[in-house]
């Protein structure tokens, strides 16, 4: 059985990260229920997530070689780093959220709060995707986005365009503006996130760093971000966390 076969088999991606096969660390012992998907990609605990699906799964969109090193080699480094970091303070006891909270806008927090917003980030964006994402969003969330953007085609347009300008690395985001009382598409870059916005809640996040599609896409980002909104992007998911904001 080869590598792709193991995956198609459901053997999921513990047990392909603990084959080695690229030299990727041995995730085996994460449990699985580290995962802590809430509405707003909650993470009590500071561990590594699971997945929410088996790791070639959004294959062709994404190959299983991105999302193993993605997963495996570039969150897992920001949670190791976050675990050093906290290590013998009292931020070692504190959930993902509340350290983000905590360390946003205190330089003298910066590290920590880069990498405990990096692991939450990648969390919210794994469950932003899925392999029957894509398509039309559900009728009652159809109606709500035709009504804050006028149409789906303009906010397709408008996600876009807010993944093709990013300078350098970042984040592009469906949120709920509450005081605005509407969804909007928001930037952030390197490892900001709409979490530490009281008035905004995310409702989807679109990572635009170039660990993200450069195996696949090499340096075409718009591609990549098309791929991703017309084929995987989770709407239900982002129904979901609407429902959950209002
Ligand atoms: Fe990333």
């Amino acid at each position: 059985m080869n590598r792709r076969d193991m995956l198609r088999a459901g053997a999921g991606v513990s047990a392909w990260l603990a084959t080695g096969a690229t030299g990727l660390p041995v995730l085996a012992n994460t449990p699985a229920s580290a995962v802590l998907p809430t509405g707003a990609g909650g993470q009590s605990r500071l561990e590594m997530p699971a997945l929410p699906w088996d790791v070639a799964s959004l294959e062709p969109v994404i190959s299983a070689n991105t999302v193993g090193f993605h997963y495996g080699k570039h969150q897992r480094t920001y949670l190791d780093n976050l675990l050093k970091l906290v290590k013998g303070t009292p931020l070692a006891d504190a959930s993902l959220e509340s350290i983000m909270r905590s360390t946003a806008d205190k330089p003298e927090s910066q590290a920590v709060f880069n990498n405990a917003a990096q692991v939450w980030n990648h969390t919210f964006y794994w469950h932003s995707l899925s392999p029957k994402g894509g398509g039309k969003p559900p009728k009652e969330l159809t109606e709500r986005l035709e009504r804050d953007f006028g149409s789906l085609e303009v906010l397709k347009k408008e996600f876009l365009a807010a993944a093709g300008s990013q300078f350098g690395s970042g984040w592009v985001w469906l949120a709920f503006d509450r005081k605005a009382g509407r969804i909007i598409i928001t930037k952030t870059g390197n490892a900001g996130s709409p979490l530490t916005q009281d008035q905004l809640v995310p409702l989807a996040a679109l990572d635009v760093w170039e660990h993200a599609y450069y195996l696949d896409y090499q340096n075409r980002r718009l591609d990549y971000a098309t791929a991703l909104y017309d084929k995987l992007l989770n709407w239900q998911f982002v129904s979901d966390n609407l429902q959950k904001s209002t």
